[in-house]
């Protein structure tokens, strides 16, 4: 539905801003017509019914089962115009697609932190291809910050310790202001930075343009250097689990119950790892919190999702939803491990409405191979231990 833009509005460039700005004009355009309406009736009443005289009586009022019922009937019928409109958007809004290209997002007092899939990092600025599907995991080393774009109507906030899911798709070029929108510090109002949306021939030259390792491959660093690698062994013989294929599926966990090893749990498991100890294994590994930043948890997590399944577990049930599995795993979170966005895993036929990446930004060509030095992650299997 397209109403009228409100004045005082940001640009709209993102798929999802016309969206966002109708939703709104339509609880303005309610909230002004009730108020109007109250308004006026106030006023002639006030008029029409007031005292006449020193010893005037109100007459009685009888009750009206008629005038009830339409009073509870009729805002009954608008709330939930305004509650379906909303959580529909909602859903949208939160549900991160799978084909998207993924940033990791790092806040810190007092700037933001990037790191592109390709290895590049960023900080205060996020360069994005236009027409392309964008997710961004958030995280933050100390207090609570929130990520907004209001040009693309999006706004995440960043809790100690968790991760939050935000997604966007740019649809004009340009460069657009990004604010942390929750008050972090005496450096608050300057936790700013820019959006800089390039069209796909621009952005790929920027992409390569240098830049650091993948996540995964340092994430495969520290996995050595921190000795994980001793316990975490490739075969079964190790202390710990074996990892490869771990990520996205149910763990049976000791005292009970499953849990999905999504990026929280990975995390918690690195900082706390006696929080849920794999049934079958001792909880001997130490804790390292502290020791690893939350920049080095999401290489870490990069890597242990990059491991994948190998082929004789694919198939199960929490694969079925992706079929190139052996690429999407790598690239973009397994249709369960969205149960990590707390609202649910997200339903295919929710996130389709969308138009696919255009401009050449097929989910493969946007990772060229030349950019990682050897270690890119399309291959799916690439950096599985052997
Ligand atoms: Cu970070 Cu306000």
């Amino acid at each position: 539905m397209q109403l009228p833009r409100l004045p005082f509005t940001p640009e709209q460039a993102s798929t999802v801003s016309t969206e966002v700005d109708a939703l709104y004009t339509y609880l303005v355009a309610i909230t002004l017509f009730f108020s109007v309406l109250v308004t006026v009736l106030i006023l002639y009443f006030a008029v029409k019914y007031r005292r006449r005289s020193e010893n005037e009586l109100p007459h009685p009022i009888a009750g009206s089962i008629k005038l009830e019922t339409m009073w509870t009937v009729i805002p009954f019928l608008i709330s939930m115009t305004i509650f379906v409109w909303g959580a529909s958007l909602y859903f949208k809004l939160y549900r991160p697609p799978k084909d998207a290209i993924e940033i990791f997002v790092v806040g810190k007092q007092w700037m933001w932190k990037f790191q592109h899939t390709e290895g590049q990092r960023e900080i205060n600025e996020l360069h994005v291809p236009v027409n392309a599907k964008v997710k961004l995991t958030l995280t933050t080393e100390d207090v609570i910050h929130s990520f907004a774009v209001p040009a693309f109507r999006i706004r995440s906030d960043v809790v100690p310790g968790r991760y939050t899911f935000a997604w966007f798709e740019a649809t004009k070029p340009g460069r657009y202001a990004l604010y942390c929108t929750e008050f972090c510090g005496t450096n608050h109002s300057g936790m700013n930075g820019y959006v800089e949306v390039m069209e796909p021939t621009a952005y790929q030259a920027w992409l390569s343009g240098g830049g650091s390792d993948s996540p995964a491959a340092q994430g495969e660093q520290l996995f050595q250097s921190l000795g994980c690698a001793t316990c975490h062994r490739a075969d079964t013989q190790g202390r710990g689990p074996v990892l490869t294929g771990v990520f996205g599926k149910l763990q049976r966990i000791q005292g009970g119950g499953d849990v999905l090893a999504d990026e929280a749990y990975i995390r918690e498991s690195i900082v706390n790892p006696t929080a849920k100890v794999v049934e079958g294994f001792q909880p001997i590994m130490p804790a390292y919190q502290g020791q690893v930043s939350e920049e080095q948890l999401l290489q870490l997590i990069a890597y242990i999702r990059s491991l994948g399944a190998p082929p004789a577990e694919q198939g199960g049930a929490t694969m079925t939803n992706s079929p190139a599995s052996g690429t999407t795993t790598t690239t973009g979170l397994a249709p369960d491990a969205q149960r990590s966005n707390p609202i649910g895993p997200t339903s295919p036929n929710v996130i389709q409405g969308g138009s696919p990446p255009s401009g050449g930004l097929s989910p493969t060509s946007r990772r060229p191979n030349a950019t990682t030095g050897g270690t890119s992650q399309t291959g799916g299997n690439a950096n599985r231990q052997p």
